[in-house]
């Protein structure tokens, strides 16, 4: 039976009816560009082929009713459409709530659904199951309701669903790329905002390292996840937002945000924000040339020039770990990173999206790639409890109707 065989069969057992719409939604890889989407930077993305599905079936009497395989929920967890809070007893279902609510406030009519969710998308951070589920509901209950809406708004819908009603100031790397991933591409996002859009750019780098021999594979330990991210993201983020100042009347211009700061600029005052604040210093330093690394990704991916992306990979994962601290109390990243970084047949490592988890992203030799898993799987367990599971990369379509 295939999986969407499966799906309906799945809800129809518990619903007692099929379902009227499917959505595929996958999750992302951030193949370079880290936390520079809040800062109005660049960054290259993809949709990786693990994605969660939400059937639904509308329904007329204003309730929402979802239940989520990958939660194992026995009964479906219920709420009104004129009455939406959080539930922190069951956390995953806030995403659901927020993607409605925000829907509803912004006029659009909903009657109702019965949902069925399940994902293959590793829950653990970094690969952005939030922004898989966000997408999930959100086109599927506007598909479910005859509304056609611009790719970009529902990508702005749902992280406005993640910051204003689950509390996360995520940027919108994540929606974003969830929504425009195209397979064997990478996705490029200038979030310059242009206008009323919060994007200037969206384009697709075809992406051929296959051809070269060469693959990515994402690696991670399912069971490491810090609460730290939870302040450790906010608190990044707003001091990044807290050195404008200093760069307006240093530079004397008008400074909007860190994607501003040439990286010559830095260099000339690094050492005066350094002595008014070590930690600033090294944020800004991490996002100033993550911008630049972006760049010169894609002008390495235009002309295969995989070694010099290989080395740009590695260069924003020593970047994120020793200037940005992603991982701060995250002794698995940092040994994933280091480890990684010396084994035969490894072109490029860096750890992908927020931090605090353990989660990295490898180029490697496709004909060294079996004995790389195999000598840092082994490496790793001596190191620490949890075991690593690898995942191979292919940059998959991103979310759509099945
Ligand atoms: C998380 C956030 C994104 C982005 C990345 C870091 O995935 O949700 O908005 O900031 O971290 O690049």
């Amino acid at each position: 039976m295939d999986l969407i065989d499966k799906l309906k069969k799945d809800f129809s057992e518990i619903y007692n009816s099929e379902p009227d719409v499917i959505i595929r939604s996958p999750g992302r890889a951030e193949i370079i560009g880290n936390h520079t989407d809040y800062n109005n930077g660049y960054a290259l993305a993809a949709a990786i082929t693990d994605a969660t599905f939400a059937a639904l079936k509308k329904r007329n009497d204003g309730k929402i009713r979802v239940i989520s395989k990958t939660f194992k929920l026995e009964q479906p967890i219920e709420f009104s459409l004129t009455q939406i809070a959080k539930d922190d007893s069951n956390n995953w279902s806030n995403y659901v709530r927020g993607i409605v609510k925000i829907l509803l406030n912004q006029n659009f009519s909903l009657t109702g659904a019965d949902i069925f969710l399940t994902s293959s998308v590793p829950i653990s951070g970094g690969l952005s199951s939030s922004a898989a589920l966000e997408v999930a509901i959100a086109k599927g209950m506007l598909e479910l309701h005859g509304y056609e809406i611009d790719p970009l708004k529902l990508a702005e819908l749902c992280q406005k669903a993640e910051n204003e009603f689950v509390g996360s100031p995520c940027g919108l790397l994540d929606q974003a790329s969830v929504v425009f991933a195209k397979e064997n591409n990478l996705v490029f996002l200038d979030f310059l905002p242009d206008n009323s859009k919060p994007l200037s750019q969206i384009k697709n780098i075809p992406f051929k390292i296959n051809d070269a021999n060469l693959s990515l594979v994402v690696i991670v330990d399912k069971n490491v996840k810090r609460e730290l991210g939870e302040s450790g993201y906010p608190e990044r983020r707003k001091m990044c937002e807290e050195s404008i100042p200093f760069w307006k009347e240093s530079l004397g211009r008008e400074i909007k945000s860190l994607r501003d700061i040439t990286s010559s600029e830095f260099n000339t005052y690094k050492e005066s924000l350094k002595t008014k604040n070590p930690k600033m210093c090294m944020r800004v330093e991490h996002i100033v040339f993550e911008n630049e690394r972006v760049l010169n990704s894609i002008k390495a991916l235009n002309s295969e020039d995989y070694t010099t992306f290989g080395k740009l990979l590695t260069e924003s994962g020593k970047s994120a770990l020793e200037l940005y601290e992603l991982d701060e109390e995250t002794p698995e990243l940092t040994f994933i990173f280091r480890t990684g970084k010396t084994l035969p047949g490894v072109r490029g490592i860096r750890n992908m999206g927020g931090g605090f988890s353990a989660l990295a992203l490898a180029l490697v030799d496709t004909n060294q790639m079996s004995q790389f898993k195999e000598n840092l799987a082994s490496a790793y367990s001596k190191q620490f409890a949890g075991t690593l599971n690898f995942i191979p990369f292919q940059a998959a379509e991103g979310a759509s109707l099945c």
